[in-house]
């Protein structure tokens, strides 16, 4: 590289993308089972990253831990939902795919999963306990991410944010 100069995110912002996406109810991210608030506000940038929304239960710390998140300092897209998660779910299945996020025998890698073609909901695990068995039954596919490394399994941001990025179609 030559001495290209350095531009700053202000002017590559600009560039790339002029206005703040509303709500596309495309891909939605979905944490049903949160535990650290640290991961929401993660996820949060991603989604704004990457045009998608973000579907958690209400509970009393969550809007908190979102507001804490929430650095880009603008609405974000959020779907808050009554009741046990797993019926919330099931509702999605008349008009949506649902991909899980996580390591199962059925998994197919991230490599292979393609970009979503129609409204796509991504369900991630509990940080501790992954999605629980009522859960994985509503999935209509489970994606993996290949690790060779010592752990047992990437932090539940990270993870979701590599399944957004792959299935919004933008690497
Ligand atoms: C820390 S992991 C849960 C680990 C838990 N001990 C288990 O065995 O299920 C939290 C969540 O991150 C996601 N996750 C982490 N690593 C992953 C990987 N390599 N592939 C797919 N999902 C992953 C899944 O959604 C998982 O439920």
């Amino acid at each position: 590289m030559t001495a290209a100069r350095v531009k700053s995110r202000a002017e590559l912002r600009r560039e790339r993308r002029r206005r703040a996406h509303g709500c596309w109810d495309h891909l939605l991210i979905a944490p049903l089972w949160p535990k650290h608030g640290v991961n929401l506000g993660t996820l949060l940038r991603t989604c704004d990253a990457v045009g998608a929304c973000m579907v958690v239960p209400r509970r009393p710390w969550i809007p908190d831990a979102l507001a804490h998140g929430n650095t880009l300092r603008k609405p974000q897209c959020v779907h808050w939902i009554q009741g046990r998660p797993e019926h919330w779910l099931e509702r999605q299945r008349t008009n949506s795919a649902i991909v899980g996020v996580e390591l199962t025998d059925e998994s197919i890698r991230l490599a292979d999963l393609p970009t979503a073609q129609r409204r796509t909901v991504i369900v991630l695990g509990h940080e501790t306990t992954g999605i629980p068995p009522e859960g994985l039954e509503l999935l209509d596919v489970a994606v993996e991410i290949p690790m060779i490394g010592t752990g047992n399994s990437l932090n539940v941001a990270v993870a979701g944010s590599l399944v957004l990025y792959k299935i919004a179609g933008l690497c």
